[in-house]
């Protein structure tokens, strides 16, 4: 396990990817086809306003879904199978789908959007489940050159609205229910009124944005005026030949799609993939780093609402000729915690991509592993990727021990760091390379990527020392798959990630070191965003769902440490004056009903407090967040009475000690019932 100093090939071949960029990249641009091939590998401008402006392939021309379908059928793989559908929730498995089938449902239903108006560069928002017809649905919108959106299908009405309004989508595509929760949980989740009352909000309603809806037999929607029902309009594209046999290439630095991300404020950023760029690292990446190839089989649990879902469920694997497993279900209690091993041994799968807190759910049900690794034959596995948040080391050498005795001869587990803004993962430990790979380093996110320069650097941009903690930050270029700007919003970008280092560095918001060796630790952010389950929030929207109740006057949402899933909001209210003698529970559960009505329940609240005058501020009236989360930190871990330190900008120090006994009373009563 120890790390040396050694040369490995992914230290070289990341250091030829950062000096000589036209040579690395050029001969992974050649393994795609492209309807124009590009004038250089990378094209960068002069500085200006101290600011760095790239261009990867520049004008090129191509279709990302000739790359992930047509190419292949046209080579006569066409009864290869592109997708495993495994869905507990509606007791269906191994559902197949050749990427023949699959083109042609693509190719169908770009006839449908086209009929209704979209076109090259329009916008095409998704609300879905995970199901097949997801999938076509994102690459129906590449064939004809339009932009896809996609929005977590958990996310409520309000937070789907800002997306909408964002995006101005022609169509939305959605189904008539999603199927939540495990064992004793389960329930169908009509998805139309969510739809209806975003659009609605989004103020979209009247300016011609239409509804395709996936009718699904366990909740069948009746539709309203504008609605289309999606099969029954397919099949009238299919007796018309009107579907669209070629897809639609869109220059190099086109958009292929935006996705939507947390921010500081509640506002979310559409963060911009070019479709070159994305194509070329997307299909570097799944050999080098997953080692993927044409015929084997990736499993990603995640959800083509995320990023990772959009780079690893669906784009990837089909660039790869892969398979890929759709999963329409949960870690655990769909029926059992032994589903991921399940999925594995049943479809022969050679990567399970997943996030740490699913294995932490497992591990409440088969703590040592071992139950589950004995009882399936995982022989296939060649690597556990852990991505979303902070993989502990115990669980990484868990794993590792479990995979070295089950799995395939020279399986890893291996935790890749990376985000919605770079698109693939900025670091990890290559298994697709010749030669040996580095060792793993439990508790460190592996080493960057090609493409990646990846540095620590102190608040002035100066680099720091090797194993010494900094802000986490990026040269640039950023590598292929990464963004330059924001979806009609290029000032936030410049605000958001560049202006912090006055443009030398981009922030990522995450803190960490590069040690000795070149692994890079990521530790914590150092905005305001949280990680509940892997998934990111911004405690400003969570602040603004809680500021509706009519009895706050003000709040301030953290993160506190959760056993399952990394962090759960925790938010300190103070309410004004008429509140005086509302009980806490009510409190918790009217404040917990708004973030969970606005946001979604995936953000549900881990706790509330209540006081006057227990927020510290700054003298210019800014949150001292780090104090508050450093409190609730202390006191989760039964902590009580450690002391945090006061800084020196603190408005009134004694809001600090008001804010610790209240913290202190909370976190004692609730050890106290969890004793019980
Ligand atoms: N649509 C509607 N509601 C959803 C939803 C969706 N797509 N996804 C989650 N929810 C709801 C759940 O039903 C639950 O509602 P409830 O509070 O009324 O029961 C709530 O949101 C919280 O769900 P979740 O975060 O899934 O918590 P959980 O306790 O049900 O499960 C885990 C815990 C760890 C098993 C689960 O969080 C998990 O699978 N995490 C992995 C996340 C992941 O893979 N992220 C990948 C990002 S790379
Ligand atoms: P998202 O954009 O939702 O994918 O979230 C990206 C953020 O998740 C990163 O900026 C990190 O804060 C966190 N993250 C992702 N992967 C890891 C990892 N392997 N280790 C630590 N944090 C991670």
């Amino acid at each position: 396990m120890a790390a040396s100093t050694q040369l490995y090939p992914q230290d070289v071949a990341l250091s030829k990817s950062l000096s000589d960029p036209t040579k690395f990249w050029a001969p992974e641009a050649h393994k795609l086809t492209w309807a124009k091939p590009p004038s250089c590998v990378l094209e960068e401008s002069p500085v200006k306003d101290g600011r760095k402006y790239w261009k990867w392939f520049p004008n090129g021309e191509i279709s990302t879904t000739y790359n992930c379908l047509t190419r292949h059928v046209n080579a006569g793989y066409g009864e290869q199978t592109a997708i495993i559908w495994d869905s507990p929730v509606t007791d269906t498995y191994n559902h197949r789908t050749s990427y023949a089938q699959l083109l042609k449902d693509v190719q169908v239903l770009a006839g449908v959007l086209r009929g209704m108006g979209v076109e090259k560069g329009s916008c095409v928002l998704v609300y879905m489940p995970m199901i097949p017809p997801a999938l076509t649905a994102m690459y129906a919108t590449s064939h004809l050159g339009a932009i896809h959106s996609v929005v977590f299908g958990g996310f409520a009405p309000a937070e789907c609205a800002k997306r909408i309004a964002s995006a101005q989508p022609e169509v939305i595509l959605t189904a008539s229910c999603g199927i939540e929760g495990g064992i004793g949980k389960r329930r169908v989740i009509p998805y139309l009124p969510l739809v209806r009352e975003a659009v609605r909000l989004s103020e979209m309603k009247g300016k011609g944005c239409k509804l395709l809806v996936w009718q699904r037999p366990q909740h069948v929607e009746v539709l309203q005026n504008g609605e289309k029902d999606w099969k029954a309009t397919m099949e009238a594209v299919q007796r018309r030949w009107s579907f669209m046999i070629d897809g639609v290439p869109v220059g190099s630095n086109d958009p292929l799609y935006t996705i939507y991300t947390s921010g500081t404020t509640g506002i979310p950023k559409g963060v911009v993939r070019e479709a070159a760029g994305h194509a070329v690292g997307l299909n570097m990446q799944i050999k080098y780093l997953f080692g993927i190839n044409a015929g084997d089989v990736i499993f990603t649990a995640s959800d083509i609402g995320w990023v990772v879902g959009h780079s690893y469920i669906v784009y990837a694997p089909l660039l790869a000729r892969a398979t890929t497993v759709l999963f329409e279900g949960k870690p655990v209690g769909t029926p059992s915690a032994d589903t991921f091993w399940r999925i594995v041994s049943d479809y022969q799968v050679n990567i399970l991509f997943t996030a740490p807190t699913a294995l932490r759910a497992i591990r409440r049900e088969d703590p040592m592993g071992d139950i589950f690794f004995k009882k399936r034959n995982l022989r296939s596995l060649q690597g556990l990727f852990l991505a979303g948040e902070r993989s502990e080391a115990s669980v990484i050498e868990l794993y590792q021990k479990l995979l070295s005795e089950f799995c395939a001869p020279g399986a890893l587990v291996v935790d890749n760091w990376w985000s919605t803004e770079s698109g693939s993962p900025i670091t990890g430990i290559a298994l697709g390379l010749d030669g040996p790979r580095i060792p793993i380093n439990p508790g460190s996110a592996g080493k960057p990527m090609p493409g990646w320069d990846v540095r620590a650097v102190d608040d002035d941009g100066r680099e720091v020392k090797r194993g010494e903690m900094g802000n986490i930050v990026l040269g640039m270029p950023l590598s292929p798959t990464g963004f330059r700007t924001l979806w009609r919003d290029d000032n936030r970008f410049k605000t958001g990630y560049l202006d912090r280092f006055n443009g030398a560095w981009l922030d990522t918001g995450d803190a960490g070191m590069v040690d000795e060796q070149g692994y890079v630790h990521i530790m914590s952010r150092t905005d305001d965003v949280i990680n509940v389950a892997a998934h990111r929030f911004s405690t400003g929207s969570i602040e603004q769902a809680i500021m509706c109740h009519p009895l706050v006057a003000e709040c301030c949402v953290i993160g506190m440490p959760d056993s399952l899933k990394g962090h759960v909001p925790f938010a300190f209210v103070h309410l004004n004056a008429s509140a005086a003698s509302i009980a806490p529970e009510t409190l918790f559960s009217e404040i917990n009903t708004l973030v969970r009505a606005q946001i979604g329940a995936i953000a549900s609240l881990g706790g509330v407090i209540q006081g006057n005058r227990i927020i510290p501020k700054t003298r210019s009236g800014k949150i001292l967040r780090r104090v508050v989360r450093e409190l609730v930190e202390n006191a989760s871990s039964g902590n009580l009475d450690k002391t945090v330190g006061i800084p020196p900008t603190v408005e009134d120090a004694e809001v600090i000690e008001r804010s610790k006994l209240v913290v202190k009373n909370y976190f004692s009563n609730r050890l106290q019932k969890a004793k019980l």
